[in-house]
């Protein structure tokens, strides 16, 4: 047990590498991380085997950047017939789990995998149950079965609170058909990502005032508009017209970067695509400044060193509010929504 195994967007595993790393150097976790580009997994190799936890129980999981779903344990060879009896030998001495979800790997193969976990779940789960690996809703960790193939699973496991939300960290949210663009989505992982959702009614309430820079068509508007919160969508594009019909929403064309309103509002959020220092100076300028109590940006990411780049940024962020003398909280993900980005959320306290 001597591998934590971290899932990402395919293309991202040098970003996790060294995220992980940078994680396990100030917990002092002695290992080495290594990935094969595009696998879609990072994994970070402990020295002893008590490594993986001591990695997990020192950092919030949701604080990371990079990951989208990680897991203390290791790689098992599984037969073509009986892969239950081997899986339960492999568990044996392993604590009894609260929790079991099959994740595959974010590639074609693992596309491919999903037909077959789905198929082996229902018998995996009633063996588990009557061998007594799994009780569910107990105290125990998550059982986390990572297939590479139908012949190769990372056996891990999490704990539920301190680990991916959605199986594999991949939101299933459902696109609303009347909202203008796909980008909504990425508006709504946010919130789910960064607000409790025990919160949303006090912090995503009716009547709350925003402001969206780059707002055009309305993706993101949309969302704020269906909490009934009111908008200033700033964009030179055009805003869609049932929105603007909605009463909630007033369309200003202008420069996002100038644009400032008359009074502070509850959110600005900013999908502009520029370079990511010049938003991240716009958003540590609003929270600075209190012209919002929280904001959701995102980041375009450079070609390379993106993991030090955004390290970089938020830092920058964080000394620019301590100078100013203001607490807030930073938050940074790269969420399932997110291609070359990441999206950054900032709360005053
Ligand atoms: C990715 S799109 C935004 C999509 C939008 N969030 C949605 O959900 O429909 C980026 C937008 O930023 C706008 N934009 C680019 N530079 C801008 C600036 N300096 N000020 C305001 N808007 C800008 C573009 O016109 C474009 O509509």
């Amino acid at each position: 047990m001597n591998t934590l195994l971290l899932h990402c967007r395919p293309g991202f595993e040098n970003e996790v590498c060294a995220e992980i790393s940078d994680q396990a150097a100030r917990l002092d976790v002695a290992g080495y991380a290594k990935a094969k580009t595009d696998s879609a997994y990072a994994e970070f190799i402990c020295n002893d085997a008590a490594g993986p936890e001591r990695l997990m129980r020192g950092a919030r999981f949701a604080r990371l950047i990079f990951p989208r779903q990680w897991a203390r344990g290791e790689w098992l060879a599984l037969p073509e017939t009986d892969r239950i009896g081997v899986l339960l030998d492999q568990l044996k001495p392993m604590p009894v789990c609260s929790s079991l979800w099959l994740e595959v790997l974010d590639t074609n193969d693992g596309k491919e995998l999903s037909n077959f976990c789905r198929k082996f779940e229902a018998p995996l789960r009633k063996a588990l149950e009557k061998a007594g690996r799994l009780k569910e809703g107990g105290h125990g960790p998550r059982l986390l079965l990572t297939f590479k193939s139908g012949r190769e699973v990372f056996v891990g496991l999490a704990e539920a609170e301190n680990s991916a939300m959605w199986p594999m960290g991949i939101p299933r949210l459902k696109f609303p058909r009347q909202a203008p663009s796909r980008s909504t989505l990425k508006l709504e992982e946010a919130w789910h990502h960064f607000i409790p959702r025990d919160q949303w009614d006090e912090r995503l309430a009716p009547g709350m005032t925003a402001v969206d820079l780059g707002a055009s068509p309305g993706g993101w508007t949309w969302q704020l508009v269906n909490r009934d919160i009111e908008v200033m969508a700033v964009d030179n594009g055009p805003m869609n017209e049932e929105l603007l019909e909605s009463g909630l929403v007033g369309h200003y064309r202008a420069d996002g970067f100038a644009f400032r309103p008359k009074r502070p509002v509850n959110w600005m959020v900013c999908d502009i695509v520029e370079k990511p220092a010049k938003n991240a100076a716009l958003l540590e300028a609003w929270i600075g400044e209190g012209l919002c109590r929280e904001a959701v940006v995102n980041l375009k990411l450079p070609m390379k060193q993106r993991y030090a780049e955004v390290k970089r940024l938020l830092e920058r962020i964080a000394d620019g509010l301590a100078e100013r003398g203001v607490k807030a909280s930073i938050g940074c993900k790269q969420l399932y929504h997110d291609r070359e980005e990441v999206t950054c959320h900032l709360r005053r306290l």
